[in-house]
């Protein structure tokens, strides 16, 4: 038997950073809008079967393990699949463990992941992989469960899990990790611009932390604009346009000042908002249409602005 699941990139529409807590994460509070760009996870329980074979071989990772026989198998594929660790420290393994150990069996099944978004990147791609892992064996191995009860096994794997188990546009307050959903009157279109090399997450917090520290800023409590809410759900894309905001952009600006002239050139080429997306470094554009968007994709790749652009749609959901 073999389970394939799609799962999509988050940005954040607006991305609200409070104190740091004594755990080491910063109290937020979010808006989680997930975007037509995904990775694809496929689990089977031939451990023992060949990688598949539209997969061009010098993107295909390394075998996990399989001399114990009751280990995971990870492969990794697609367009951002090379150079990712298929080893332990990947989140989908963490992920195939967590669930194995709640539901009392052996983490047993042959798992392949196609990377369409990028890694590193401020789109929650690991966190992707994860979700897609939970879901998809939870159909595999019969589980069934109904989504609330993978939802506490997202929350320890990472801040991010918890929403692409779900998907859609939602409020994430806490680590982001306790979700309510936010309805959206229409489709928005964007601009996705990828950068060359990823930014780390936790160096990009600790530059936000730095520059509070320096201006001897107390960190407010975080709370997303009412406005915004009042504008996704009435689907008026100019007021959504100049609500976007991140709390991590300057600190992602500070670490990789060339940002800067991808939003100038997002901005210049008519696009109605533009935000550097969680962590960086992409950065997103919303725009009018999907011929809007293609527009200003080009412009950005024709101005030099980012390594790629890619017009997609939100919300989006996982999908089997
Ligand atoms: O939860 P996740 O593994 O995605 O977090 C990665 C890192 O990002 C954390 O180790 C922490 O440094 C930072 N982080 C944070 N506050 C959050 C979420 C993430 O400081 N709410």
């Amino acid at each position: 038997m073999q389970v394939s699941v799609r799962v999509p990139a988050k940005i954040n529409l607006a991305l609200r950073v409070g104190p740091l807590r004594d755990d080491g994460f910063h109290e937020l509070t979010t808006v989680f809008h997930g975007v037509s760009l995904y990775d694809e996870v496929t689990v089977s329980d031939e451990v023992g079967s060949d990688q598949p074979s539209d997969q061009p071989p010098d993107h295909l990772s390394r075998r996990f393990t399989d001399e114990g026989g009751d280990g995971p198998l990870l492969t990794i594929g697609g367009p951002h699949g090379s150079g990712l660790a298929a080893d332990a420290s990947n989140l989908a393994i963490r992920a195939i463990d967590a669930l194995a150990k709640a539901a009392g069996r052996t983490p047993r099944a042959r798992l392949h992941i196609h990377k369409g978004i990028p890694v590193s990147a401020g789109l929650a791609g690991g966190s992707a992989d994860a979700a897609g892992t939970l879901l998809a064996c939870n159909q595999l191995w019969g589980l069934d469960w109904p989504v609330a009860r993978l939802l506490p096994i997202a929350q320890k794997l990472g801040s991010d899990v918890p929403f692409a188990l779900v998907g859609g546009t939602a409020v994430g307050v806490g680590r982001g990790e306790q979700l309510d959903p936010v309805p959206v009157g229409r489709d928005l279109h964007w601009v996705v611009a990828a950068a060359d090399e990823g930014l780390s997450t936790p160096d990009v917090y600790r530059q936000l932390d730095a520059l509070r520290a320096a201006r001897e800023m107390e960190s407010a409590d975080p709370a997303v604009d009412a406005s915004l809410l009042t504008a996704l759900e009435r689907g008026d894309v100019r007021t959504i346009g100049g609500l976007l905001a991140n709390d991590l952009q300057e600190a992602a600006l500070e670490l990789r000042p060339v940002l800067a002239d991808t939003l100038r050139a997002g901005n210049a080429a008519g696009a109605l908002g533009g935000i550097v997306s969680g962590s960086g470094p992409t950065c997103v554009f919303l725009v009018e249409s999907a011929a809007h968007a293609r527009d200003v994709a080009a412009a950005l790749v024709a101005a030099g602005a980012c390594a790629s652009a890619e017009p997609v749609t939100g919300p989006a959901v996982p999908s089997f």
